[in-house]
Order: structure tokens, then C-alpha cells, then sequence
């Protein structure tokens, strides 16, 4: 119950459905349990009494209560799904907004198919309790009610007799709980895995293809779809001898209900119709509590997908707004880390040692030093898409915690290492971080980034529609997109994470001839490989493992013995090198 009760904020909202439908199922249990009555009456007070005259009287009080059930019965249908629907859409619509502000550490733990599963499947079926489960509870529970006091208001001792073998009933119906409720979380968890399986073969088909792994990843989703096969059978198993035995119990109680029945009418306590009655009612109590076991059942599935749901919902966001967040004004770009330490899981190596800076504002800074030493994760803390160790982080002399972070964001301009576009037109995708810019920005943005000329090659210019990921483009296309869209947002910061290593050397030197007037008064973070592209920076940090082991200008650098001089000297060989073929060759 816990689990909805922590839920209640998203179908509270519609309780009024909630209600209708409970008064419409009054009605429909009302004229159900009205028809073994009639049935009675018919026996009792017409066929054996010999008084035709009164069937066509019969007959239309039984159309009516038959009216009367239909009409409840679309209502309560109609209005049990029409609080179920809307709940799920209030959920869905907050999963979806909670997954937007989660911090990318949980990400970073996160599988994509796993969570379509829980934003797809495991809504639907919360819903299907709401809709339908819980107002059968409440069906079932009326029902017996209802039948129950017909019984014994008919004969107490029959009713008794009767009953005899409904507690080992709800005995059945109570180990059932406990078994199929672990054997469902069991099943959704195995349907999380098989999401994600061909989630990722989906997006890695490429990576897949050009190993020949085929078979490989056949066999590793065999293996988890056969995983999901054996835990649905389990299940099934549970099921299947649930059923034959509650069957098996209730045809005991029509046992006793013939034998004492009869006996009861041969003494004359009670009249025939009675026990046709009570052929009738036995049933409106051995259905019910065979059915409460489906009830059971949908509601332990709605409980394990309400779980998955919360697990979401409750996850906390590590990075948090301020308390009073501070909305950042005239924002100049000054960025400083005092003695910054990062550590990205528990326990691990530090990504980032003792780093410290200070970037005035319009000042370039470059970041050069061998993969995974630590380029891109000083830039992450920047935009605190990660939270540092230990240090301070200054935006314009101010610890950027005391930011709203939307705010600030706004104002850091990023060129992701792995651009991502979406699947819609290169215009949409150039101003996704600022919707309201006009065409005639767009444009300048795209000239700037030196990606004008090929897309207005492209069959529908800026309309042009890309795939899924921005399938249809070039990596080095795809670069100079994600340029021109962090240009249009006019930052205060700009952060180039290896934002040209997919170009070639000519259109790279176009960039940053163009670059360098963007970024007149931004601070800027160009993270590069070729020294060629930083060396213009006001500050250049080389790094090796997390630390900065040296730091200066291109120039002092240059001559220090330290490894910007090997770094350099690598590349300027390979420019000798190949000058001195090309001499050959001529
Ligand atoms: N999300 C993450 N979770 C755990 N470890 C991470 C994460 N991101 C980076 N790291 C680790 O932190 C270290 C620094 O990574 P970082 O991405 O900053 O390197 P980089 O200098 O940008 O490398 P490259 O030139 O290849 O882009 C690496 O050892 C990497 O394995
Ligand atoms: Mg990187």
C-alpha cells in the first residue's frame, strides 16, 4: 500500500472519476445479485404456485433491473478508465520531467532500455490496476457482501454449511499472493534487460557489423529473452495449478449445497427455488475469490511497476539548486578553480588533482595532454553537470553553487566532444538552445561555423531532416552544427571540447579565423590535440593524469623540456616528415 500512497499525488487529481465509477458499480452489483432472487420468485411463487399471471409483470421488472445494470455498467467502465488514463498521463508526463533533471551521474549508471521499459510498460500496468484492479477489489468485495446476506437472509444454516470450505479458499488465494508477487518483480526486471539489449544493439549496429558479432549478440539476447521465457514460466506454473485447485474447492461447496440443500427441502425447511438460488449466489462467491487471485496478481504487478516507477521519481538530484538562487546578471565570464579535486565513483582514482586556474574574462584557455587525463571533466564541473570532491569553483568571483542552474548554464556554451543532433532539421538543431533566434541568426551562426556552404548544399538547405543521432551527416558536418548552435546561444563561456578534431586542417583553420572573432569577449576552453589549435590561448594547462604539470604560453612552453615540448615536437615531425616525402616525391 505504501507504494500508492506515495503515489497519490498523480490519480488524487481524479478521484471525482474515481468515485462515479464506484457508484456506478453499486448499481451493477445491485442488479446482479438482484437475478437469483428473481430466479427464486420465478420457482417458488410462479411455477410451482401454478400463477402464470404474473410472468409478463416479472418479465419487465427484470428488463429493468437489466436496463438498469447496462447503464451502470458503461458507466463504471467508462469512468474507471477514464480516471486510469489520466492518471498514467499525469505520471508519464512527470517521469519524463523527472528524467530531465536528474544529474548525469545517474546517467552515467542508467540504461536507456531499462528506462523506456519503465516509462512504457510498467505505466501501463499501474493503469491497469487504477482502471480496472482496484474497483474490482471493491466489485468483488460488494459482490460477496450482497450475496452473503441473500444467502443467509434465505437460510442460516445452508449458508453455514456452505461456506464451509471458503476458508481454505482464502487460504489458497493467500499463499498465491505470496508467491507471484517476487515471481512479477522477477519478470519485469528480465524485461528491463531485454530493452536494453536491443536498445544498445540498435544504436552499436555499426560497431556490431564491423566486428562480425552477429552471432555473438544473437546468443547474448537468446540468453536474456530465454531468462525472460523462465521467469514467465515460473509464473505460469504458479498460476496454473491456482486456478484447477480454487476450481476444485468450489465445486465442494456445491457438494454440500446439494446434499444439505436437499435434505432442507425434504424436511420443508426451505423451498426449491432457494436452492436454485443458491446454485447462482455459490458462485457469486467462489468467482469472486478465483478471481480475487487475477485481482491479487494485477495488483502485485502494478505494486513491482509502481516501485519502479518511485525509483525513478525519488531518485535524488545530486546537483542541487540553491536554496536562494542567485539569477546570474551580466554575466562577464570569469572563471576560477581553487584547488579543484574530482572523483567520479567511490573509491576510484581522483579524475581531477588539486587543479587551479584563473580564467579573466575573454581570455582563451587551452587544455591539451593525453586521453583521459582529464580535459573534458574540467569543463563538466564548469556547467556542474559533475559536483567537485573538494575546491572552490568561481563564476565572476562567486561560488557557482550559488547559481540557478538553469540560469547559469545559459550562459556556458558547450561544443561537446560527441555532438548529439536530433532527428529533426538542421535549423531546429542549430537553434535547440535558442528557439527564439531568428533565420537570419541561424544563418550567421552556420557561416561563423564554416557549415553554411555544405548545408545549403544539401537538398532542403536549412530544412534539411536528419536521422536518428544525425544520421545523414559527416562527423566533421556534425561538429560545425553543434559549433553554430553553441554560437547562437551568445555565451559568456565557451567551451570547444575537441570541437574541430573531425575537420581537416583547411576547414579548421577557417573555424578558428572565424572563431577567434566569436570568441572576442568570451572566455573561452579549447580543448584540442593539435597544439596548432591552442596555441594561440592566453593560458595553456597541459595535463597528465588529473594534474596540471605545466602550464603557460605557447611560446614558453615550447622550449621547457616538459611534455608540451615532446607534444609538439611529435607533431612537428610528422610535418617535417611529411614535407621531406612530398620533397621526394617531386
Ligand atoms: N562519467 C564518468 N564516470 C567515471 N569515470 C569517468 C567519467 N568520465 C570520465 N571518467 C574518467 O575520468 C578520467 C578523465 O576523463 P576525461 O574525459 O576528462 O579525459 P579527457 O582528457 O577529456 O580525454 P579525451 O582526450 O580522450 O577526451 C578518465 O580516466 C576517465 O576514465
Ligand atoms: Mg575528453
Amino acid at each position: 500500500m505504501e507504494t500508492f500512497k506515495k503515489l497519490k499525488q498523480y490519480y488524487w487529481p481524479y478521484k471525482r472519476y474515481f468515485f462515479l465509477s464506484l457508484f456506478s458499480l453499486f448499481f451493477v452489483v445491485l442488479t446482479t445479485v438482484a437475478y437469483p432472487i428473481v430466479m427464486q420468485i420465478t420457482v417458488d411463487d410462479i411455477i410451482r404456485e401454478e400463477n402464470y399471471g404474473l410472468v409478463p409483470v416479472l418479465s419487465l421488472v427484470f428488463i429493468g433491473i437489466m436496463i438498469v445494470k447496462s447503464i451502470s455498467t458503461f458507466f463504471h467502465q467508462y469512468m474507471g478508465d477514464y480516471f486510469g488514463i489520466s492518471t498514467v498521463f499525469n505520471l508519464r508526463d512527470s517521469l519524463y520531467k523527472k528524467l530531465q533533471s536528474l544529474s548525469f551521474h545517474y546517467y552515467d549508471n542508467a540504461k536507456t532500455g531499462d528506462l523506456m521499459s519503465r516509462l512504457t510498460a510498467d505505466v501501463e500496468l499501474f493503469r491497469f490496476f487504477l482502471s480496472f484492479g482496484f474497483s474490482e477489489l471493491v466489485r468483488i468485495t460488494l459482490l460477496v457482501l450482497g450475496s452473503l446476506s441473500v444467502m443467509f437472509y434465505y437460510s442460516v444454516p445452508l449458508a453455514l454449511v456452505t461456506m464451509a470450505s471458503m476458508p481454505f479458499l482464502i487460504v489458497v488465494v493467500r499463499k498465491f499472493d505470496q508467491r507471484v508477487h517476487p515471481a512479477f518483480r522477477k519478470i519485469r526486471k528480465s524485461f528491463g534487460r531485454l530493452n536494453t539489449r536491443v536498445q544498445e544493439n540498435v544504436s552499436g549496429m555499426n560497431t556490431v557489423k564491423s566486428l562480425s558479432r552477429e552471432d555473438f549478440e544473437i546468443d547474448r539476447f537468446a540468453d536474456k529473452g530465454d531468462n525472460y521465457r523462465q521467469h514467465y514460466l515460473n509464473t505460469a506454473t504458479i498460476w496454473s495449478k491456482y486456478f484447477p485447485l480454487m476450481e476444485f474447492i468450489g465445486n465442494i461447496c456445491v457438494v454440500s449445497l446439494l446434499g444439505f440443500g436437499g435434505y432442507l427441502v425434504m424436511t420443508g425447511a426451505i423451498d426449491v427455488g432457494v436452492i436454485v438460488a443458491y446454485f447462482t449466489l455459490i458462485w457469486y462467491l467462489v468467482g469472486p475469490l478465483m478471481n480475487f487471485g487475477f485481482v491479487i496478481n494485477n495488483f502485485s504487478q502494478s505494486k513491482a511497476a509502481g516501485e519502479r516507477l518511485l525509483e525513478i521519481l525519488e531518485s535524488e538530484d545530486e546537483i542541487k539548486n540553491a536554496s536562494e538562487p542567485v539569477n546570474p546578471q551580466g554575466v562577464k565570464g570569469h572563471v576560477t578553480f581553487n584547488d579543484v579535486t574530482l572523483t567520479y565513483v567511490e573509491n576510484d582514482d581522483q579524475a581531477l588533482k588539486n587543479i587551479s586556474f584563473d580564467a579573466p574574462p575573454g581570455k582563451t584557455i587551452g587544455l591539451i595532454g593525453a586521453t583521459g587525463s582529464g580535459k573534458t571533466s574540467i569543463t563538466q564541473l564548469i556547467t556542474r553537470f559533475y559536483e567537485p570532491e573538494q575546491g572552490e569553483l568561481l563564476l565572476d568571483g562567486r561560488p557557482i553553487e550559488d547559481y540557478s542552474l538553469k540560469e547559469m548554464r545559459k550562459h556556458i556554451g558547450f561544443v561537446l566532444q560527441e555532438p548529439f543532433l536530433f532527428s529533426t532539421s538542421i535549423k531546429d538543431n542549430i537553434a535547440y538552445g535558442n528557439p527564439e533566434a531568428s533565420m537570419d541568426d541561424i544563418i550567421d551562426a552556420a557561416k561563423r561555423a564554416q557549415a553554411h556552404d555544405f548545408i545549403m548544399a544539401m537538398p532542403d538547405g536549412y530544412d534539411t531532416l536528419l536521422g536518428e543521432r544525425g544520421m545523414g551527416l559527416s562527423g566533421g558536418q556534425k561538429q560545425r552544427i553543434s559549433i553554430a548552435r553553441a554560437i547562437l546561444i551568445n555565451p559568456k563561456v565557451l567551451v570547444l571540447d575537441d570541437a574541430t578534431s573531425a575537420v581537416d586542417m583547411e576547414t579548421e583553420f577557417k573555424i578558428q579565423k572565424a572563431l577567434k572573432e566569436v570568441m572576442k569577449g568570451r572566455t573561452t576552453f579549447i580543448i584540442a590535440h593539435r597544439i596548432s589549435s591552442l596555441k594561440h590561448s592566453d593560458e595553456i594547462l597541459v595535463l597528465e593524469d588529473g594534474a596540471i604539470v605545466e602550464r603557460g604560453l605557447h611560446e614558453q612552453l615550447l622550449n621547457n623540456g616538459g611534455p608540451y615540448q615532446r607534444i609538439y615536437d611529435i607533431q612537428y615531425q610528422d610535418k617535417e616528415a611529411i614535407l621531406g616525402e612530398n620533397k621526394q616525391h617531386a
